[in-house]
């Protein structure tokens, strides 16, 4: 690990203000596409939130006004499964790779959807083969993969979701 998360970090809600940073974030090493792929759909999120009625958030890692790190997230689309939350992308800034950002990110996309469990039942993912950095993320937190049935390119990932433990009286 190159170095630890610094806990100044804050995974929070997009906020207008970070505009401008998201639609130029730049998380892709030079010459791979997968990642590009990825980075353009960040790019193009504060624009898709506003118009895409399957696209249900974006959050943010944020180091004080520095977005370091975005998670964009939505509902499957063919047919519509408003059960399935799905992560479109999930990006760090290419400077800050390997201190445990993305894994917040996941994480709390998680942990939203295990506080509403009424909708969600699932957390999906696509992530290409070659991308070893996103697989190795997935594998460290546990989650599942099968090969892509309509794409040999990529995997899928799941996460079932568990619902949160209700506070027994007395807590
Ligand atoms: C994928 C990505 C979001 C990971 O974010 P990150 O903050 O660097 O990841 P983390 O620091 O949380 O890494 C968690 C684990 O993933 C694995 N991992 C991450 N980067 C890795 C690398 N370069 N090499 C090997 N394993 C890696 C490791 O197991 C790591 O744990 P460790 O550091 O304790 O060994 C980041 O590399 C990125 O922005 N890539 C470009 C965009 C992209 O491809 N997104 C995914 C497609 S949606």
């Amino acid at each position: 690990m190159a170095g630890a998360d610094p806990p100044r970090i804050v995974v929070r809600e997009y906020r207008r203000a970070d505009r401008p940073q998201v639609e130029a974030f730049r998380c892709a090493p030079v010459g791979e596409r997968w990642c590009e792929a990825a980075e353009k759909i960040i790019r193009e999120a504060p624009a898709d939130i506003a118009s895409d009625e399957y696209m249900a958030g974006i959050a943010v890692a944020a180091d004080g006004s520095t977005v370091v790190g975005v998670v964009v997230f939505g509902f499957e689309t063919s047919p519509p499964r408003p059960h399935e939350l799905v992560i479109f992308s999930l990006g760090v800034l290419r400077e800050r790779h390997r201190r445990g950002i993305g894994t917040r990110l996941k994480e709390a996309v998680m942990a939203a959807a295990a506080s509403d469990t009424n909708t969600v039942m699932a957390v999906l993912s696509r992530v290409h083969r070659a991308n070893y950095r996103m697989i190795g993320l997935n594998d460290k937190l546990g989650v599942g993969k099968v090969k892509d049935p309509e794409d040999g390119e990529y995997l899928l990932t799941a996460v079932v979701v568990e619902p949160e433990e209700a506070p027994q009286a007395g807590e």
